[in-house]
This record gives C-alpha cells, structure tokens and sequence, in this order.
C-alpha cells in the first residue's frame, strides 16, 4: 500500500533534519560551476550532486533531497541510481516539476511559472522513479509597485492546481510562493516584505482551499520575512520575530510544516535565522530548512570539481547540515561555527 501523504510529509520535517534543495535546473547549475570554473556536463553534474548524497550528514540531518528530472534519472559512477543513494540514507527524494518562472503578459517585471500542462503524466512517472515529494516555485517581485494582485493571484492559482495534481498522484506537494529579497531593486524594507509576504500567504492559502488541497498532505516552502539584499539593516531578532508573526498570522496550523527556502542569505544568516525562530517562538508547526545555496555553498567551493577533494567537499557539507540541523532544533550557536573552522 502506498504511503500516506500525511506520513510523507512527516518525514519531511522530521526533528532536527531538514530538506537539500539539490534540483538547479541545467542553467542555474552551470552558474554555479562557472564560479569555481568547472565545466558543467552531465558527468561533472553527476559527480558533484554523488558527493552530497554520500555524505554521513545525510542520514543525520537532511530528511528528504530536491531532484532536479536529469538527476532523478541518473545513476552514481558504480552504477547505483541517485534516488536509490538519497533513500538508503532514509531521505525521501523528491523532484522539482514546475518548467520556471516565465514573464507575465501585460505585467512588466513579474512572473508566471509554467509547468501545469502533462504534470499527471510527468507525476506518474516521477513516483515510479521513486519521488514521494515534488517543488514548484512562484517568483514575487517587490518594489513599491510591485507585486500588483494578478501576478499573486494567477500565481496561488497555479500553485494550487499543482498542489491537487500531486495530492492525486500520492506525492506530497511543497508549496513555494518566494517573496524575492534579491530582486530589483532590492532596496525594500524588512516592513514590506512583511506586507507582500502576508498577502501573497493570505492568497495562496485561499487558492489551496479552494482548490481541496489537504493541508495535513503539503509542507510550505517560504521566504523570511527580511529586508531587500540592497538594503540590509535588520537584526536577526527582527527577522526571526517578524517571519513568525507573518507566518502566524496567515498559515493555518494543519499545515504539516515549513522549510524555508534561503533565497540569498549568507550560510550563516541562514542558520542563524532558523535557529531563533525555533528557540524564542516556538511556533505550531515543524520549522525547519529546504536550502539549496545556504547548504551547498561551501561544498561546492572545497570540491573544485576535482575527485582528490571529494572528502573536503563532504566535510564541508556535513558542516553545514549540521548547523542547520541544530538549528531546525533552536540550538544553534555562532561559537559552533568557530569551532569548526
Ligand atoms: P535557495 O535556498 O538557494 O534559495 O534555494 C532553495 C530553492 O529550492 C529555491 O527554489
């Protein structure tokens, strides 16, 4: 018998664990080795995404990985496929779905994802490759204009179609509606992204009522609540308070739980944020990371792209894990970072 998506998405958000965003489409990966200059094939990509999923800090701290479709199909240079590495190491693979943010028409600067059209069938397909877990991420820009209602709105609209097709197809939908911080200009405060984030919360949650989608069956993946990346003066209390006020205030509790997104944090920022929202407001629901740059940063710098680093570059991963896994747990320290450099 299948698993529940109640179960699922327990195990998502699992104590002390949480989510390795790992699924950069081919474009955003080839950013990524352009800036340690390695060539990006389908073997260096292999290579590189091999080395994260054998790490001990697998079954320690992440609880599920974010696939890209090259990677839920690729096997480990001995042979072994990729999801089968992520589930010894009791993760739940998941895979990213929606076809990317593309302009809205007629909504200068916004965005629209694609990728309803043929998801039953992909999604079939997808969980007989072994993903119990899909991604689809909405793009909001904030300026003082932006975002207008239409782009929020077709946006939840999407995201909650998306949503009911997994829930169909006994995956659990992660649910990404990502308020930028490092858009255009940047420059909005902490107190903006409050508002926009609220509303577009309010929004999605409507469109998923709306749509049936069983709250108990999905996890939520969001933005902090942080200033624009051109204007930081927020202190990480700031932050963390207002993340869990806006979260409060617009997610209802049935929800299974909430794995940020890192969205152009620093590594440490990242952490730091996670770690004083479980430790001072103890919010209802699991909170815990779905990082992607703020995981794998580090790692990818002590890889290099070269074999002889592997064991560097797993050391740096499993350090990071760590600190995130600490803090899903609100026990993170800046002296653990110290400790370990
Ligand atoms: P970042 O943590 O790098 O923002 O990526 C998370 C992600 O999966 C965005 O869709």
């Amino acid at each position: 018998m299948s698993e529940r998506l109640e179960d699922i998405a327990a195990r998502m958000v699992a104590a002390g664990k949480g989510i390795l965003a790992a699924d950069e489409s081919s474009g955003t990966i080839k950013k990524r080795f352009d800036s340690i200059g390695v060539e990006s094939t389908a073997d260096t990509r292999r290579d590189y995404r091999e080395m994260l999923f054998r790490s001990d800090a697998m079954k320690d701290y992440v609880s599920g990985v974010i696939l890209y479709d090259e990677t839920i199909r690729q096997n480990a240079k001995d042979g072994t496929p990729l999801v089968k590495l992520i589930a010894d190491a009791g993760a739940v693979p998941g895979i990213k779905v929606d076809t990317g943010a593309k302009p809205l028409a007629g909504f200068p600067g916004e965005t629209i994802t694609e990728g309803l059209d043929g998801l039953r069938e992909r999604l079939a397909e997808y969980y007989q490759l072994g993903a119990r877990f899909a991604k689809w991420r909405a793009v909001i820009a904030v300026s003082d204009v932006l975002p207008t209602t239409t782009a929020v709105r077709q946006n939840a609209q999407a995201l909650a179609r998306y949503a009911a097709l997994c829930q169909e197809a006994g995956i659990v939908p992660i649910v990404e509606p990502e308020v930028l911080m490092d858009g255009q200009p940047g420059d909005h405060s902490i107190d903006r992204c409050y508002e926009v984030t609220e509303f577009v919360l309010k929004t999605v949650f409507n469109e998923l009522y709306e749509a049936r989608v069983r709250l108990e069956g999905m996890v939520l993946k969001p933005n902090m609540v942080i200033d624009g990346k051109n204007a930081r003066k927020a202190s990480r209390e700031e932050v963390a308070e207002k993340t869990v006020r806006c979260l409060k205030a617009t997610v209802p509790a049935a929800v299974a739980g909430i794995a940020f997104l890192s969205g152009g944090q620093s590594d440490e920022e990242a952490t730091a944020h996670l770690s004083l929202m479980n430790e001072l407001h103890k919010p209802v629901w699991p909170l815990t990371f779905s990082y992607g740059r703020a995981l794998q940063a580090a790692a990818l710098k002590a890889w290099g792209g070269k074999a002889e680093n592997v064991a560097a570059g797993q050391a740096a991963f499993a350090h990071r894990a760590r600190m995130n896994g600490l803090a899903a747990l609100g026990q993170w320290k800046p002296e653990l970072e110290k400790a370990a450099a």
